[in-house]
């Protein structure tokens, strides 16, 4: 009645071509709309269409354009986007697609994206992790993981004199590196600078003192762009390897940047993914495994993607899919979850696990996850240690050394009084 073209954007016959974007959507349409009303809707919106017909347009040259629904099943639909569609190498306008408008629609109720297949000639404008899980050698001259990561507890409130004495005696405990939480930037009692240059000290000092290297995950979400590169290069002049970006809230124009600074500098990205869950959680958004995948593309280092066993939502078989994705060259599909991927010139990232990890439950971390390609951030179960930071420092490298050594933490902790003491405060427990 309206002139629609919708239909037209459903071609069950299609075969996508091998440069074609294909979107795998999760899809429930408003009372009243077919699912081929639905899928008509969302191919349009999200590449040439508009709710009427447009008598003027040349029509065989938007016809090529156009978004192809060619395969749905009990509301998952596929849809195929000719790559001409899409700038190179810009996220945010392939978001204004498959992200974008679709997701406002009267005409649909719910609506997720799952994955995106991304072709080779795609990929090709995007430059991957300079070093992903080549950190551990790289950066830490080890040959195998775990990284091991403190976010300093209570999440924001100490001077940045007193954090970077906290953060000494994680150092000296045996952690790799200090992380601020999502939440610490510039506030008036720890100004960034302030903290980067007591934070360095601590650093050179607990260097010298091991013989070990060691680092941090120091925030530079920003207020601008100028501002986060400011930091940025403030970072790589106190010589540390690593910054640590908020990746959802700075934005994904703020990650470009951010990477082609940190290729300058040779430093690895450390991504939080603060309020993910605000469009991953549910059954309307983007999934958290989309979210990961994108990061590795844009050259996110290391991103959090979950414990299963911690405090974060977050089914098993997602972050399986998704600890995978982010290592491996080439994926399979699981229905439901995600499409094939060849990942070509990206170089893998590193999964981080973190959010109510405690030494009594790393062995169960580690069964799902191995320990050789891997960081792990454990905060309240370090700076929760009835005995102190240092103490619960030593009681996480305890806990590490039992796994790896194959025995039980109970049997460990008879001559290891730190991890002794976290498991009569913590025993094995999953914290909600
Ligand atoms: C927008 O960007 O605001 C939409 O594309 C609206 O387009 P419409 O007026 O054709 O609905
Ligand atoms: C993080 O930013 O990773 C969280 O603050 C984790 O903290 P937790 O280890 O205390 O849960
Ligand atoms: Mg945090």
């Amino acid at each position: 009645m309206l002139n629609e073209w919708y239909l037209d954007f459903l071609d069950r016959g299609y075969k996508p071509g091998e440069s074609d974007i294909v979107a795998l959507f999760s899809f429930k349409p408003a009372r009243g709309i077919s699912d081929k009303e639905a899928i008509g809707r969302l191919a349009s919106e999200s590449s040439v269409g508009t709710w009427t017909t447009l008598p003027g347009m040349p029509k065989r040259r938007i016809y090529k354009l156009m978004a192809r629904a060619f395969w749905w099943r009990k509301g998952f639909v596929k849809i195929a986007y000719p790559i001409e569609l899409w700038e190179e190498g810009s996220i945010p306008q392939l978001l204004s697609g498959i992200g974008g408008n679709i997701f406002g629609m009267k005409a649909i109720n719910k609506l997720k994206l799952l994955d995106a297949q991304l072709p080779k000639r795609y990929l090709r404008k995007f430059k991957g992790p300079l070093y992903g899980k080549d950190v551990i050698r790289k950066i830490f001259r080890r040959k195998k993981g775990p990284i091991t990561s403190t976010v300093i507890k209570p999440k924001v409130g100490y001077t940045a004199k007193e954090h970077a004495e906290i953060a000494y005696q994680l150092y000296t405990g045996g952690i790799d590196c200090v992380k601020d939480d999502e939440n610490l930037t510039n506030q008036s009692f720890n100004r960034f600078e302030e903290r980067v240059a007591l934070m360095a000290k601590a650093r050179d000092r607990a260097e010298r003192e091991t013989g070990d290297v060691k680092d941090a995950f120091i925030n530079v979400t920003s207020p601008s762009l100028e501002e986060m590169e400011r930091r940025i290069t403030l970072l790589h002049e106190y010589s540390f390897r690593y910054f640590m970006i908020d990746v959802v809230l700075s934005g994904f124009t703020a990650l470009g940047t951010a990477v082609e600074l940190a290729r300058e500098y040779k430093m690895a990205i450390h991504g939080h993914r603060a309020m993910h869950a605000m469009f991953t959680r549910h059954d309307h958004g983007m999934s958290m495994y989309f979210l990961a995948k994108l990061m590795r593309i844009i050259g996110i280092d290391q991103l959090h993607i979950g414990t299963i066993v911690g405090k974060m939502e977050g089914n098993k078989k997602e972050i399986k899919a998704m600890a995978e994705m982010m290592k491996a060259k080439e994926i399979k599909a699981i229905s439901g979850i995600r499409l094939p991927q060849k990942f070509y010139n990206i170089n893998g990232a590193l999964p981080v696990a973190s959010g109510g990890l405690h030494p009594g439950i790393l062995p169960a971390l580690f069964n799902a996850y191995g320990t050789t390609d891997i960081a792990i951030q454990v905060g309240g179960g370090v700076l929760g240690h009835p005995k102190g930071a240092k103490e619960g420092a030593k009681a996480v490298i305890e806990a590490i050394e039992a796994y790896k050594k194959g025995i039980s933490l109970r049997e460990y902790a008879r001559n290891h009084s730190a991890l002794n003491e976290a498991l009569k405060k913590w025993g094995y427990v999953r914290p909600r």
